[in-house]
């Protein structure tokens, strides 16, 4: 199975037995190279459960070694409605596996207040703090240099699920978001803020999700919607992914 076997997905397609050391190596060179702002290396990370070897790799030698972590600025794409200390708080599993072996400044760590009762609210202080922070995209939304993404079974990514009305936004960075499973409230980055972004890679692992590859590689899915209006997208999938993707077609 080759990135040649995968066919539809739109931007660069890796396929690898171990997709989460393709993926640091790529972020090394983006963090190296490719910083909107020279002293910042600004990223939004994924939650749900594909990334913890990501997280777990890069804050471990020898990759531990290879990053610039005081110029690390770290947000997120989605969160639970939860506490920080949940078990499925996005932050605490980020909080666990990088942020505890790597030195990045706590003050350029910006964990999404998903657990404020109005989430309303969350959502307008996180867009405020994403503008404050970064410069602007080519759609005037903030420009993150890296967004990782995970893609979900029914083909949501972040906390943009099909059919919920936070997948016609244009004119917020940040909106409550609904999930149909618990936890079901959640805050979600745009459209627009997705595709502001300098790059954007999805971590995709397991032959579980090899429908939701099919269908986003027809268009069909949530995902299928994130198109970089002047960046790049990737997409890291394992073997098994791969095959389950191209097994259905
Ligand atoms: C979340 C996410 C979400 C996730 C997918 C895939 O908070 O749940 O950020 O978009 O990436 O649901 O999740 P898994 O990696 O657990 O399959």
């Amino acid at each position: 199975m080759s990135a040649e076997d995968v066919v539809g997905l739109s931007g660069e397609v890796v396929v690898a037995s171990d997709p989460a050391s393709a993926c640091a190596e790529w972020l090394c060179q983006r963090a190296r190279s490719h910083r909107t702002r020279p002293d910042r290396f600004a990223i939004a990370l994924a939650g749900g459960t594909t990334p913890r070897t990501l997280y777990v790799l890069l804050a471990t030698p020898p990759w531990r070694e290879r990053f610039d972590w005081g110029a690390w600025e770290v947000f997120f794409g989605d969160e639970r409605a939860v506490p920080p200390d949940h078990p499925q708080s996005n932050y605490r599993l980020v909080a666990e596996t990088l942020l505890a072996g790597v030195a990045i400044p706590s003050q350029q760590v910006h964990r999404m207040p998903a657990d404020w009762p109005d989430l309303e609210a969350a959502a307008d202080a996180y867009a405020d703090l994403l503008a404050s922070r970064l410069p602007e995209g080519p759609n005037r939304a903030p420009r993150l240099d890296v967004v990782l993404l995970g893609l979900g079974e029914d083909g949501h990514t972040a906390s943009l699920f099909p059919g919920t009305p936070a997948l016609e936004v244009r004119d917020r960075f940040v909106v409550p978001g609904e999930a149909p499973v618990e936890p079901r409230r959640r805050l979600t980055v745009t459209y627009p803020t997705l595709d502001a972004a300098a790059a954007i890679a999805f971590l995709v692992t397991g032959a579980n999700k090899g429908p939701a590859l099919r269908a986003t590689a027809a268009g069909t899915t949530p995902a299928a919607r994130v198109r970089p209006i002047d960046g790049e997208l990737r997409w890291f999938l394992d073997e098994a992914a791969a095959e389950a993707m191209a097994a259905g077609s």
